[in-house]
């Protein structure tokens, strides 16, 4: 998608695919653009004047105008101004995607003359969330047109208007919705093909000319390193497992940042076994892993003044003669004996490998982990928010805060002591599983023991990976990439406080 900032007199309409966006704000009349013909802006004046154009929230008004220099004109409702978000324009834009597919609209002209404080980003990342689409697979109906896309965006700006901040915001939202969709491919593309080593070429594609190094531990070293709790989950499979690190450097006086991911590229459950009915949606586990590996894709491009850290371990969960058993014992790397009471309680054993190996080998000033990692987050908080677990308070509020402009929000769950007990093994140091109730934060309890004193925070996307509803720039039956915007958010966030 190509992006233009420009000022009125700089503007050459006459693009027959064109159309023309003006944001509107509830009842925020009159309605004006500086490039409505007096034709069109008396139509619109009109239907204001009627009340069928209000700019309440969710309101698209789409009309051609076959005799303009633009083929049509969108009036993008925006709500009360005083409700507004940065959100509220991303899924104005995701709605909007509707009737530029319908019109074939392939240039927006969103005029900003009137509304210079809107965050135009926001409007960028829904447009090209909300155009994603996943078809590599399916065969196109035989007479069916081919579908446009919209291919430019220009964002009209006051003569008066120094368009260099907005530039930069705009490149950097791009860039990110364009990584999530990265991430919602890995994660959309089916099990039988995204498996462990195919996410580990996904990783080293992302170093190869980026300067970021790629490293890939197959299961030699992993045994020799003793991360038995990851090989136990990858037994009954006939893919092998990998421990995936991306590590990008910037200097040696800048904080390490570790970012760790679950990829578990398929959860049969393992012995313990899921039922059949959903089980087709457990090729999404491997989401934390997506999300991870696409925020490095924005790391190496942005080139924060951060060392960052990118760990995936990535297994699939199988049943067979050689799967992990419930009742098992595997020694984790950091010397811990796991009782494996269920084995479908699969992702915190590879995390646990992963996270203690990361904090042995790379030391990090924070680590955060993601995953797709109990169906009781899913129960607690639903599809709207993903659970936050932390030991360090100004952590927790940073990635709060990027989920609140990002859009991807976090709701923190506690982690005391009290918790802990409950997954204390009975043969082993721990147990894999608790008790059914408080299921999210006993596996949360449970990745704890694996960080040592490494400020941590795990956020479980159970939830939010894949199946939202209502959101318009996520469509319901794809992955959503959640997290690589909010990571790239915390990211540069932190990196301007230095
Ligand atoms: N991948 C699942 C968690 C999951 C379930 C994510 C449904 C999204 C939707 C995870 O590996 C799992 O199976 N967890 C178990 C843990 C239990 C056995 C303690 C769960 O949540 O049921
Ligand atoms: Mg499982
Ligand atoms: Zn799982």
């Amino acid at each position: 998608m190509q992006f233009h900032i420009l000022k009125k007199h700089e503007i050459t309409l006459g693009d027959v695919d064109s159309c023309l966006v003006i944001p509107l704000f509830e009842k925020d009349f009159p309605l004006e653009s500086a490039l409505l013909s007096e034709a069109d802006e008396l139509r619109l004046q009109t239907l204001a004047d009627k009340e069928i154009i209000t700019g309440g929230a969710d309101e698209n008004y789409y009309f051609p105008c076959p005799n303009s220099d633009y083929q049509g004109i969108l009036v993008l409702g925006l709500g009360k101004r005083d409700q507004f978000r940065k959100e509220t324009l991303r899924r104005a834009a995701g709605k909007a995607v509707e009737a530029f597919r319908s019109n074939r609209i392939q240039q927006v002209i969103l005029d900003l003359s009137h509304y210079s404080e809107l965050p135009a980003e926001a409007l960028i990342e829904g447009l090209i969330l909300a155009q994603y689409d996943f078809t590599v697979y399916k065969h196109p109906e035989p007479d069916a047109t081919e579908p446009v896309k919209v291919s430019a965006v220009t964002l009209l700006v006051r003569d008066d208007y120094d368009p260099s901040l907005l530039q930069e915001q705009v490149r950097v939202a791009a860039l990110s919705a364009m990584s999530a969709n990265g991430a919602r491919h890995l994660a959309n593309t089916p099990p039988n093909e995204m498996t462990p080593s195919a996410l580990a070429a996904f990783a080293e594609g992302i170093a190869e000319d980026s300067g970021c190094e790629c490293k890939i531990l197959e299961p030699t070293q992993l045994a020799s390193l003793g991360m038995n709790a990851l090989l136990g989950v990858s037994h009954g499979s006939a893919q092998p497992s990998r421990l995936i690190v991306l590590n990008y450097h910037h200097s040696d006086d800048a904080k390490t940042v570790a970012i760790v991911g679950k990829g578990v590229t398929f959860d049969t459950g393992g012995i313990s076994l899921k039922p059949a009915a959903s089980m087709h949606e457990m090729k999404y586990d491997m989401c934390g892993a997506a999300a991870v590996l696409c925020t490095m894709m924005n790391v190496v491009e942005l080139k924060p003044k951060l060392n960052v850290i990118c760990v995936v371990p990535a297994a699939e969960n199988m049943t067979g003669d050689a799967a992990q058993r419930p009742g098992d014992i595997v020694k984790a790397y950091n010397g811990k004996t796991i009782e494996v009471h269920n084995t479908d309680a699969e992702g915190r054993l590879i995390l646990a490998d992963a996270m203690a190996y990361t904090v042995d080998k790379y030391k990090p000033d924070m680590i955060v982990d993601m995953a797709t990692l109990t169906g009781a987050c899913v129960i607690g908080l639903g599809h709207y928010a993903a659970g936050l677990f932390s030991t360090d308070d100004t952590l927790a509020e940073a990635l709060r805060l990027a989920g609140e402009e990002s859009g991807e929000r976090l709701w923190r769950l506690p982690l005391w002591e009290d918790y802990e007990r409950l997954i204390d093994g009975n043969h082993a140091d721990i147990c894999n599983i608790g008790p059914r109730e408080g299921g999210a934060i006993t596996a949360a309890a449970f990745l704890k023991r694996f960080v040592g004193d490494t400020p941590w925070a795990h956020i479980d996307i159970a939830g939010t990976a894949w199946g939202v509803k209502n959101i318009p720039y996520w469509s319901t039956d794809h992955a959503t990439g959640f997290g690589v915007r909010l990571l790239t958010q915390w990211l540069l966030q932190m990196q301007a406080q230095d």
